[in-house]
């Protein structure tokens, strides 16, 4: 496997059965984060996908927001130089343009002195699948003008249009997980995902170890990824 996706779910019930604020949850998070790209390291995975804050959670309380906008900025100000040793590229995808201009300078003096990385880390914020595509709509009018009258190839204008994307480098996700119960994409990688395999799990994402970790790569292995076709 080549990259993991994650939509980093269920921090605010695992802070709420604890009778501790949500924000405590989305801190704990943080540290499953962590544990999770180790994971990922030790399995040989290159890339990582998370899902930390979409377009729809701008819906949230302003304290909610304000609590996870301050927590990415300390992670990044805590982890900053630990990413930088242990050879992880950060990235953003998303409408960064909505975060607070300080953040959107952190994100940018991160991913610049990152960049030597050999695992690539991806933190989806202020993302949304359906947004993404509309900005590649848009960027694709921009690059190829024109496009579309002539006589493409349907696979060749899907390259093209994939390269609009947010980050047109990296291999679709092999796998995207879910926590916490919830069986739903939630606007999470709409475009990269059409032939991701699914894992879901009831476990909520602060709780999510290496245990967890190597339940959701046994059960991918166990699947046959046809892509259309038929291989037997
Ligand atoms: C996921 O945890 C993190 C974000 C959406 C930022 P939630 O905050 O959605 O946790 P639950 O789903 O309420 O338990
Ligand atoms: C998806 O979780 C977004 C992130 C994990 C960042 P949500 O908790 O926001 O999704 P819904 O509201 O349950 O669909
Ligand atoms: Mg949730």
């Amino acid at each position: 496997m080549e990259h993991l996706a994650v939509i980093m779910d269920g921090n605010g019930r695992w802070a709420e059965r604890r009778h501790l604020p949500r924000l405590m949850g989305h801190r704990a998070g943080a540290e499953a984060l962590d544990r999770c790209m180790h994971a990922c390291r030790a399995a040989g995975i290159r890339y990582l996908t998370v899902y930390a804050f979409s377009t729809e959670n701008w819906r949230r309380s302003d304290e909610e927001v304000s609590g996870l906008m301050n927590l990415l900025s300390s992670y990044i100000a805590a982890k900053g130089k630990t990413l930088v040793d242990e050879g992880v590229r950060f990235r953003v995808i998303g409408r960064r343009g909505d975060l607070s201009k300080k953040l959107q300078n952190e994100i940018a003096a991160l991913e610049e002195k990152t960049q030597g990385g050999d695992f690539t880390l991806i933190v989806a914020l202020s993302y949304g699948g359906r947004d993404e595509i509309v900005r590649a709509a848009l960027k694709f009018r921009e690059k190829f003008p024109g496009a579309g009258a002539e006589d493409i190839p349907p696979r060749e204008l899907e390259r093209m249009f994939a390269g609009c994307m947010d980050a047109p480098d990296v291999p679709d996700p092999d796998l995207v997980i879910r926590t916490s119960g919830e069986l739903r994409v939630s606007n999470f990688l709409l475009w990269e995902s059409a032939y991701s395999e699914y894992y879901f799990t009831p476990t909520l994402w602060p709780d999510f170890d290496q245990a967890e970790f190597d339940k959701a790569m046994s059960s991918y292995r166990g699947r046959e990824r046809r892509m259309g076709g038929r291989f037997k």
